[in-house]
């Protein structure tokens, strides 16, 4: 194709199947065929990701496509299925352009030049691995799939995260199934975080891309980072080997989670030396070498991924023979259930060691503020253990409905990590537990109040009026560090915040966990 731009701004880019066009420094695209992309799973990651990248791309033609006809049909009203702030703009300005939500996966598989799968990878249940390998079913049924309906040579993009070498078991069965069709297998892992997943996904600290370091390989890596390249800048873009792409997005997420168990631990330690948590975090991040970000210390951490991902590379180390390393990171979820447990220790202890009919308000059940995600989140290990302890429990979140506080409490561990309607039928729900949808509502006359999502809401209550309409002694547990302790404490409140000195009331009543 000629170029007739100014060659001081113009671009060349190849991409898939010979498909050509020029970029300009203005980034207007010229294409000389539009290039198709597919992406198998509209979840959390597969959304988001995708609108972004139609937005960015509008050369690019985007179709979502997902087994689940609720969820399609949710991305394609008004009322998206997931809740992450900046979501609904982006969808809105390319749904009906260039991005398309549909259940027809094969139709648009077929078409597609690059597909990226998105799909779920939940902890095993059952069988071998059984509480920690990760459960590939999902993704091999979309592996053979795409290699059921295509005709044209594709690139298969890994955007699950997956065990190491995941790759190397998709590209058996696609070749196995291939009819001649080339596919090139990339790694390329999402480190978005829920609730900024659209800054994250628009200003990436990096992109990662892996794949095999053939010719076909090397130009399938330029390929999807060619499509990166619209808004990346090329030096975010870091291209590997497919092992080590598999591998980073595993260690990534088992660092993460360890700050947070490193702070949690010293947490408990705080609280039985007087030292506060927030200025030994504060103190230690000063340190530019630890740097001051992911050192809130919590109830524990949650989220679909932390615990899955470790659990994962625990499983993977001890497949590998190194049982120590294993050891090593179990431990990070150890210390997280260890402070799950603690708090509700601390909550039964100080009320004189019974919460028995009790009503507990909680407040937050997300896994953390601006996301109405509740995989994984610590309230349902916490309300669980309150529950154990007879507590009348009173929930209230601003984005999760009784539905699915009633589904979370209800499920059996693991279970909520397969698409929506292969998850168990109308769960019984939980008795003593009533969801509401204020926080007044759901403090009225209770005992206590346990605060388990950070809401930037929470700070702000009248607590005043809570105060006065609540059974005294009134007590606050907060699991986030979110109110003004100080100011409560003069209010009349008893409070126990994360890691912090304690009142004398706590003192008296230690918790054994
Ligand atoms: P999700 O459950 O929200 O979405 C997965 C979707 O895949 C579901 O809608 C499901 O119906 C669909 N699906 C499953 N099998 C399918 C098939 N064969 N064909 C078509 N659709 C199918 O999950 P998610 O949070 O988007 O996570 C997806 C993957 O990304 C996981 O491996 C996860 O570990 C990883 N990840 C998640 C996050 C996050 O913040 N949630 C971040 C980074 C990576
Ligand atoms: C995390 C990672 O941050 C992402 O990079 C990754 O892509 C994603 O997992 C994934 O693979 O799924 P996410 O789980 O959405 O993202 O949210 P985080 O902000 O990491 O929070 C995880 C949990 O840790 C939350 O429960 C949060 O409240 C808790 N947390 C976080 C703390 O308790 N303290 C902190 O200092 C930070």
């Amino acid at each position: 194709m000629q170029n007739h731009l100014n060659d001081e701004f113009v671009f060349r880019y190849k991409l898939v199947g010979s498909v050509e066009y020029i970029k300009s420094g203005k980034d207007q695209l010229f294409l000389s065929k539009m290039v198709k992309i597919c992406c198998i799973g509209a979840g959390y990651v597969g959304g988001p990701t995708m609108a972004v990248i139609a937005l960015k791309c509008p050369n690019i033609q985007v179709a979502v496509v997902d087994i689940s006809t609720a969820r399609i049909n949710a991305w394609n009203s008004d009322t998206l299925p997931i809740y992450e702030p900046g979501l609904d703009e982006v969808v809105k300005k390319c749904r009906g352009k260039n991005l398309s939500f549909s259940t027809d996966v094969e139709k648009h598989v077929a078409e597609s030049d690059i597909v990226f799968v998105s799909v779920n990878t939940p902890t095993k249940t059952q069988g071998l691995g059984a509480g920690k390998a990760a459960d590939l079913t999902y993704w091999e049924s979309a592996a053979r799939m795409i290699a059921d309906v295509a005709k044209s040579n594709k690139i298969v993009v890994e955007k699950s995260t997956v065990p190491v070498k995941t790759a190397e078991a998709i590209e058996k069965i696609l070749t196995h199934n291939s009819k001649g069709i080339n596919f090139s297998i990339l790694s390329n892992p999402e480190f978005l975080a829920e609730g900024t997943a659209i800054s994250d996904l628009l200003n990436p600290d990096r992109v990662l891309i892996g794949g095999r370091e053939t010719p076909e390989g090397k130009k399938a890596i330029e390929t999807l980072r060619d499509v990166y390249a619209h808004w990346v800048p090329v030096d975010r873009i870091l291209c590997t080997n497919l092992w080590s792409a598999e591998l980073s997005k595993l260690a990534a997420n088992a660092f993460l989670a360890q700050r947070i168990s490193s702070v949690n631990a010293m947490s408990a330690l705080c609280e039985a030396t007087g030292a506060d948590v927030s200025q030994v975090a504060h103190a230690v991040g000063k340190d530019t070498r630890i740097g001051p970000k992911f050192l809130n210390a919590s109830v524990g951490f949650g989220g679909s991924c932390f615990q899955k991902d470790i659990l994962n590379l625990v499983y993977i180390c001890e497949c590998n023979g190194i049982p120590e390393v294993a050891t090593y990171w179990k431990q990070v979820i150890k210390v997280n259930d260890y402070q799950k447990t603690r708090f509700v220790n601390r909550i039964v202890s100080s009320m004189f060691n019974t919460v028995s009919g009790k009503k507990i308000a909680v407040l937050g059940f997300a896994f953390k503020k601006d996301t109405g995600d509740t995989r994984e989140t610590p309230a349902i290990d916490v309300c669980k253990g309150l529950i154990g302890d007879k507590a009348k429990l009173s929930i209230y979140d601003p984005q999760v409905n009784q539905d699915q506080i009633q589904r979370d409490l209800s499920m059996k561990k693991f279970d909520w990590d397969h698409p929506v309607h292969l998850q168990p039928m109308s769960p019984t729900s939980v008795k003593d537990v009533s969801v509401v949808w204020d926080a007044y509502t759901a403090t009225k006359d209770a005992h206590g109040i346990c605060i388990l999502t950070e809401w930037d809401e929470f700070k702000n209550l009248d607590y005043q009026k809570i105060f006065n309409d609540m059974q005294k002694p009134a007590f606050v547990f907060d699991g986030r560090n979110v109110v003004d302790a100080e100011k409560l404490r003069k209010i009349g409140f008893i409070v126990y915040s994360i890691g912090k000195p304690l009142d004398d009331w706590l003192k008296d009543m230690p918790a054994v966990a």
